[in-house]
């Protein structure tokens, strides 16, 4: 059974056409937006409802990194919307063998609806939404991973209702996942402390952004190198590798400058007592989080990966059109 939502579905015209670089593009009326759309998507899927909002569309995904989530979410999702993607490693197309930027995405944009890419440099993706199109999702960059932060915004509301008054602690590097959760929790109002150590601690540049996106939201950003008193009265607590892809050769090092910056038992008692555990993952345990933690009740990190398929889905659906 076909389910209209598109009746339902308020449609954000601002939206459609859009790219997905960063969340400082995104206003909070356009992110509430797309939660709404999720819930409502995520509904419609646990009912067994068939949602054909994207039927003969194409999302082309670039890979120039490994992913289990968002090639399979991406994948999955804009199948569930009736469309297809199609998974281009860049081992395989011509991008890797040096064909440029700006070609790769006129070619693209006569034959896709939407192109995601994960890849190193922010500097890539900008210059592929530059070029192509058609709407430009990014699956991660070193700097940026703003889809799982659409997904984990859901969790967040989910679990907790509401963002104002909620405090995110976010321990370890002052990575893509730190600079993502910044603009994320400063646009919905949900103040952020972000403890890492010194050398690792997040761009001064995102931490400025968040913090003028913060002044009309209400919101508090804190960054410390104080792991206990970032968690203190947290009602979320995440973290992430200590080494991101890309990083591996810095693995032995890093394990020991991050020491002091491991989510355990322990940590987790400086939140506060109902706070729940979030993980992007792939999750390293007894490195950055212990089993106890991410395998205990607090823990939502499975609930949090099935949410990147609902939020990417509302992602696609506003992005590349209702027909
Ligand atoms: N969290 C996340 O992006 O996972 P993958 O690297 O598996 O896509
Ligand atoms: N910071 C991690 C996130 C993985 C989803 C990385 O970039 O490898």
């Amino acid at each position: 059974m076909v389910v209209e939502l598109k009746q339902s579905v308020f449609k954000l015209k601002e939206l459609e056409g859009r790219d997905f670089l960063t969340l400082a593009d995104y206003t909070y009326k356009e992110i509430t937006y797309l939660l709404d759309l999720a819930k409502q998507l995520k509904i419609q899927r646990k009912r067994g409802k068939t949602v054909h909002l994207l039927k003969g569309k194409t999302l082309g995904m670039i890979f120039e990194k490994s992913s289990t989530r968002t090639r399979v979410s991406f994948e999955a999702g804009i199948y569930q919307l009736g469309g297809n993607g199609i998974f281009l490693s860049s081992k395989d197309i011509q991008l890797g063998r040096g064909e440029t930027i700006a070609d790769t995405a006129k070619v693209l944009s006569g034959y896709l609806d939407g192109i995601m890419i994960r890849t190193y440099s922010q500097s890539v993706v900008e210059e592929l939404a530059e070029e192509a199109l058609i709407p430009v999702i990014n699956g991660l960059t070193d700097r940026f991973h703003p889809c799982q932060v659409l997904a984990d915004l859901l969790t967040i509301k989910e679990r907790k209702g509401a963002f104002q008054g909620l405090k995110l602690a976010y321990i370890g590097d002052g990575n893509n996942m730190a600079h993502s959760l910044m603009l994320g929790s400063a646009i919905v109002g949900m103040d952020i402390a972000v403890a890492a150590p010194e050398g690792y601690q997040p761009e001064e540049e995102v931490v400025l952004k968040a913090k003028a996106i913060a002044a009309n939201s209400g919101a508090n950003v804190q960054i410390t190198e104080d792991p206990k008193g970032a968690v203190q009265q947290a009602d979320i607590v995440y973290t992430d590798v200590w080494a991101s892809m890309g990083q591996e050769e810095e693995q032995a090092k890093r394990e020991l400058d991050f020491a002091g910056f491991q989510v355990n038992g322990a940590l987790m008692n400086f939140a506060k007592e109902d706070a729940s555990f979030l993980h992007c993952l792939p999750a390293h345990r007894g490195e950055e989080v212990t089993t106890d933690v991410i395998d205990g009740k607090a823990s939502v990190v499975f609930q949090q990966a099935e949410n990147r398929l609902h939020a990417q889905k509302a992602l696609m659906v506003a992005l590349m059109g209702v027909e």
